[in-house]
């Protein structure tokens, strides 16, 4: 064979190999998010979001609170719309719970009559505090992380495992 022919397909093999090898490594960078991506679940950023003015919160009585949680996940963005439920003691401090019932799930409601939470679901029932007063919940109400800033609240979204009696986040 004409050497310089067989030189140019060598180089043209090489240069087909070099991309088919490129190719692969584009290809496998989602697969390898994909594969390894949960194993960075605790890296996932979720910033205090802003709820309101603590003065507008009546003491010694829930406020269902709503707010915009923005969380960062690697290189996605995700906003939801939360709620909470918001109780300012005397003294300026607000404790701020997860809406959600520590059983198994269900969303619970303020019982003004009765002055508990109450969950529909299968009867749990919460004081002012989150310590349960009746029921099947393995543990009082989980509380979310909160700040108070110039006289704002800010909370943080956490999600709990239910139907345990120890608080783990999910
Ligand atoms: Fe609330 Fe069962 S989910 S009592």
């Amino acid at each position: 064979m004409d050497p310089e022919r067989s030189s140019r397909r060598r180089f043209l093999i090489r240069v087909a190999g070099a991309l088919a090898a490129i190719e692969g490594m584009i290809l496998a960078v989602p697969l390898v998010g994909t594969a390894i991506g949960p194993s960075f679940r605790k890296l996932r950023l979720t910033a205090f979001a802003k709820v309101g003015p603590v003065a507008t919160l009546p003491v010694g009585q829930p406020t269902e609170v709503t707010f915009n949680d923005v969380t960062a996940d690697a290189y996605l963005s995700n906003d939801a719309m939360r709620h909470a439920w918001a109780v300012a003691k005397p003294g300026g401090t607000v404790t701020v719970f997860s809406p959600i019932c520590p059983h198994l799930g269900c969303r619970y409601d303020w019982d003004a009559a009765d002055h508990r939470f109450a969950c529909p679901c299968h009867g749990s029932q919460f004081a002012l505090d989150g310590t349960v007063l009746a029921g099947p919940a393995p543990r009082p109400l989980d509380p979310l992380p909160s700040e108070i800033r110039d006289g704002t609240l800010f909370v943080r979204w956490e999600l709990f495992k239910s139907g345990i009696p120890t608080r783990e986040e999910v």
